[in-house]
């Protein structure tokens, strides 16, 4: 008798955990997918698209920044991505100030939160919306 309440205490303390765990589990998923307003952030688009976390990041749970190199082996060579853009004058992917090669997404694509313009911070007419 005695065993049973034993074994049963090791059961609830299983689910209790396993509960926990999920539930932080959930909640850091979805904090990283959207902002608490619920906008849409780069990390929602690619859930979408049906990526998830380890479309980009390596590592279970991720924990590590996502270098450039990362967003290249989807998103295919400059050239191509210039060409996507290239009605837009300036080109955001052309900068003159580096050579394509050296262009970082994360200057002004962010995943998890809101993305920026880096050009309109020199360049006020320069005017993007940048997804
Ligand atoms: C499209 C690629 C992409 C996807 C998909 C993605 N991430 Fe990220 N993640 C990034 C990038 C890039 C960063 C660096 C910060 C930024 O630019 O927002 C990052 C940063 C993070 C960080 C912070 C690391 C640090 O040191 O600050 C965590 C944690 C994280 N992501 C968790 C997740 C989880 C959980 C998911 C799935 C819901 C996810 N990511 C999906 C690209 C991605
Ligand atoms: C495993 C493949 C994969 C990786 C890695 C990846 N993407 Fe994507 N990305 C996609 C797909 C699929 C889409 C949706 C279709 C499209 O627009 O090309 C997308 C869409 C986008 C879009 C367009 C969103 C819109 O509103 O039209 C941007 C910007 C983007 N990704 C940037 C990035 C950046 C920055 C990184 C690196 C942090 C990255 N992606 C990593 C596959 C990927
Ligand atoms: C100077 C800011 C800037 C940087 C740096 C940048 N982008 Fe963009 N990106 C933009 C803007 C602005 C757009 C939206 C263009 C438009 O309105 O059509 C865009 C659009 C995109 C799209 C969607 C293109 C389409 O029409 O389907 C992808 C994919 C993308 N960027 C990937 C990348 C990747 C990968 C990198 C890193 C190599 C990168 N971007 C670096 C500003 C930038
Ligand atoms: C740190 C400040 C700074 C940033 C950020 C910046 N620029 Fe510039 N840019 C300059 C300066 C300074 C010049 C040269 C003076 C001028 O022509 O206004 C210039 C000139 C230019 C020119 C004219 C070059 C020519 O052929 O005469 C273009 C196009 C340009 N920038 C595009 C961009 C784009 C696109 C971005 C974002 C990816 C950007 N710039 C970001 C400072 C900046």
């Amino acid at each position: 008798m005695k065993k049973r309440v034993v074994c049963l205490r090791g059961f609830s303390l299983f689910c209790f955990c396993f509960l926990i765990g999920l539930a932080v589990f959930l909640l850091a998923a979805s904090s990283y997918s959207a902002d608490p307003a619920g906008n849409a952030f780069l990390a929602d688009k690619h859930q979408k698209a049906g990526l998830n976390c380890q479309g980009c990041h390596q590592e279970i749970p991720p924990a590590k920044l996502v270098p450039t190199a990362t967003c290249m082996k989807c998103h295919g060579d400059m050239a191509k991505l210039i060409s996507k853009t290239s009605k837009l004058a300036p080109n955001p992917h052309a900068s003159p100030h580096e050579p394509p090669a050296e262009t970082k997404c994360e200057t002004c694509h962010h995943v998890h939160k809101k993305s920026e313009n880096s050009c309109v911070t020199c360049h006020e007419e320069f005017v993007f919306k940048v997804p």
